[in-house]
């Protein structure tokens, strides 16, 4: 291991724009154990190369060996609570890998939104571990089941601020965007006048302007017209990355998913592959709903 594991060290620590002080304070070690794991005197303890993926966003393989995963891991939920006036997430384990497309189902206040949200970070569970194994400020595009938008803004200003901030800009691929997600109309109406499925639409395509790692939706289709559904449905096809989403949309569900995880009385109740249960002959929905029983 010593030799890639060494390597892969200090060019991940580079990347990262880490001094070996700075990273050496992150791992409660001393600057001098960094610096002989990188000359390959020593070697870190596993608790340490863990911790060490996570710091660096990247999986252990890869920071072991130099090779990715063909199953990368991207996030994993270990026995995760959380109370709000009652008990929602009871003690839920969740893994995430590259390339998983999950739709993440349960009846309303069944939780979803507090695990994406535990996930995305914006929940702090009571107890439990996240671990994520990448950047979220480069790797994670989210769209949350509130729309989180600038009322003042129009259209075109907005997209093209978040185009921005997420470093995708250029005019044509803003315009393009637009007029894709059928919002050609109203490029220049400001936020606060659209409709609720308008709005809707905003919110989606500001969470599809760059590519990620993990993407998480949150009720994407809601308030939105059948065309409009049907679009996204086939957009979200040519999406890569992993792929989490919230949605109550089972007539789409079956072509675009790998993956169907239930989510009740505070725990997964099930976790399967779409092939399996389409190999029983089962539809998504018709699972859900003896699942969900
Ligand atoms: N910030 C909060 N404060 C208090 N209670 C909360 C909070 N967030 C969620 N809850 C409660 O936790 C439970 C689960 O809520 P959550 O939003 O995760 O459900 P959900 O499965 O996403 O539901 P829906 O399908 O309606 O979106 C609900 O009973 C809700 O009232
Ligand atoms: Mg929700």
């Amino acid at each position: 291991m010593k030799n890639v594991f060494r390597s892969q060290l200090s060019s991940l620590r580079q990347k990262k724009n880490l001094s070996q002080e700075a990273l050496a304070q992150k791992l409660y070690v001393s600057r001098q154990s960094i610096s002989k794991w990188e000359h390959g005197d020593s070697e870190p303890d596993i608790a340490k190369l863990i911790s060490l993926s996570e710091i660096l966003a990247v999986n252990l393989d890869f920071l072991i060996s130099g090779q990715q995963s063909h199953d990368d891991l991207i996030v994993q939920l270990q026995h995760i609570s959380k109370k709000f006036k009652q008990a929602v997430l009871k003690d839920i384990n969740l893994t995430v890998y590259g390339r998983d497309r999950i739709a993440l189902l349960g009846a309303n206040g069944s939780g979803k939104t507090t695990i994406v949200n535990t996930i995305v970070g914006l929940v702090t569970p009571d107890s439990g571990k996240v671990s994520r194994f990448l950047d979220p400020h480069e790797d994670l595009s989210v769209l949350t089941q509130e729309n989180m938008l600038i009322e003042s803004l129009q259209v075109q200003e907005h997209v093209m601020l978040s185009a921005k901030i997420q470093n995708q800009f250029s005019p044509a691929f803003v315009t393009e965007m637009i007029a894709k997600f059928g919002l050609g109309e109203q490029a220049r109406v400001t936020i606060s006048q659209l409709s609720g499925g308008q709005r809707r639409k905003v919110a989606l395509l500001i969470s599809l302007l760059k590519p990620s790692k993990l993407l998480i939706l949150d009720e994407p289709t809601v308030g939105m017209d059948l065309e409009s559904i049907d679009f996204f449905w086939h957009y979200l096809d040519h999406v890569g990355g992993s792929v989490m989403t919230i949605t109550h949309d089972f007539n789409q569900i079956d072509q675009y998913f790998t993956r169907v995880v239930l989510l009740k009385d505070g725990v997964i109740a099930a976790d399967e592959s779409v092939a399996t249960i389409h190999s029983n002959n089962q539809t998504i929905e018709q699972w859900y709903r003896l699942a969900n029983q």
